[in-house]
């Protein structure tokens, strides 16, 4: 054995039993740096006639290479150990139960969106589902708004712009209406359903954020009309604020996807600096409703010679926020532990 074999050996050696990254970079500076062991051999060279040298040069390049590669599989293998030794360290198992003097609190649109829920159903609505991205067709065309309508613009909508098919550019849906479509086009008629989930416009300040939530509602029977949208709506109301002498006032209004439009108002007034509802001569809007404009039942395949439809929307903050007093919309957004200790409700120890 050469002493340059010999040396080749005890370097494998020492990189094959080295176990942290550090040292290893230790031994490479001391095996190949400027002043580590090859660069000692390499010095010989020059007094070597040139046979010799080239053979002497080749064989201190193997060594070289073979080394160079070990090392860098070592340290492929530290680095893989470390990552796997630091992801086992700092695991959290989040199926554990929350820490008992720490139980978190239920956020108020939960709460409300169960409440909601509770009364809808008890009217004999189901729940219904659509996806917040959406197309241009069903967020506005099926919904009576064709291509240049003036309400498109009123929606500050964020369009998708790269995706684009047959049913337009995709977007994030402004308002939970098209669910209206997609239920009609599911189901045969009789409908009666809603929906809730989260909408998205271009709008940001204390009373706008560029998502919030919205409740739909829909009914398509034979001979529903006006007078029944009415009932619902004010016992809807009545019961969700708590306040049976609520008084309910429909105001006309325009909708292109609803015709007759209404806007629905409450009376309230503010007592000791806090809001009471059903009593009082000042009045909040807090829905918009209406009898479903032929074309948008047309749109959903509906025989609208058989079936009518009404409609109604919320925006659930701006409900969750009347009712219990929540001042500024921004909250409900952001993680922030001192607004929901603040806002939101407690466990049912029940
Ligand atoms: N989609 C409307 C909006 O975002 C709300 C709305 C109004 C929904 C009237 C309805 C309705 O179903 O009938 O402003």
């Amino acid at each position: 054995m050469t002493e340059l074999e010999r040396l080749q050996a005890s370097c494998l050696f020492e990189v094959a039993r080295c176990g942290d990254l550090k040292k290893l970079d230790i031994l490479k500076n001391a095996i190949l740096g400027k002043n580590g062991k090859i660069a000692e051999y390499v010095k010989e060279l020059k007094n070597l006639n040139s046979e010799a040298k080239r053979k002497f040069g080749s064989e201190i390049n193997s060594f070289k290479s073979k080394i160079t590669e070990e090392l860098n599989s070592k340290k492929q293998e530290l680095k893989t150990k470390e990552l796997e030794g630091k992801l086992l360290s700092e695991f959290v198992d989040v199926s554990l139960p929350p820490r008992p003097d720490h139980p978190g609190r239920i956020h108020p649109l939960t709460k409300v969106e169960e409440e909601i829920s509770n009364i809808l159903s008890s009217y004999g609505f189901s729940f219904a589902d659509g996806p917040d991205i959406e197309n241009e067709y069903f967020n506005f065309t099926a919904m009576n708004m064709p291509d240049h309508h003036p309400a498109r613009a009123m929606h500050d909508t964020f369009y998708i712009q790269q995706l684009a098919d047959n049913n337009g550019r995709k977007l994030l849906r402004t308002h939970t209406s098209p669910v209206q479509i997609r239920t009609m086009l599911s189901n045969k008629p009789p409908l009666r359903f809603f929906s809730i989930g989260r909408v998205y416009r271009s709008d940001y300040d204390a009373t706008h954020t560029p998502m919030f939530s919205q409740i739909e509602g829909i009914i398509v029977e034979k001979n529903i009309g006006f007078s029944h949208l009415k009932w619902i709506l004010s016992d809807f109301l009545r019961r969700f604020f708590e306040a049976k002498n609520l008084k309910i006032r429909f105001r006309s209004s325009f909708f292109p996807f609803t015709e007759p439009s209404a806007e629905v108002d409450i009376n309230y007034e503010i007592q000791d600096g806090k809001i009471v509802f059903g009593i009082g001569e000042k009045w909040l809007e807090v829905c918009g409703c209406g009898v479903i404009h032929p074309n948008v039942l047309n749109y959903g395949d509906v025989d609208v010679t058989k079936y009518q439809g009404i409609a109604f929307g919320f925006g659930l903050e701006r409900l969750t926020s009347l009712k219990y007093g929540i001042p500024d919309l921004r909250g409900y957004f952001e993680p922030d532990e001192r607004w929901i200790s603040t806002f939101g409700f407690p466990f049912s120890t029940k």
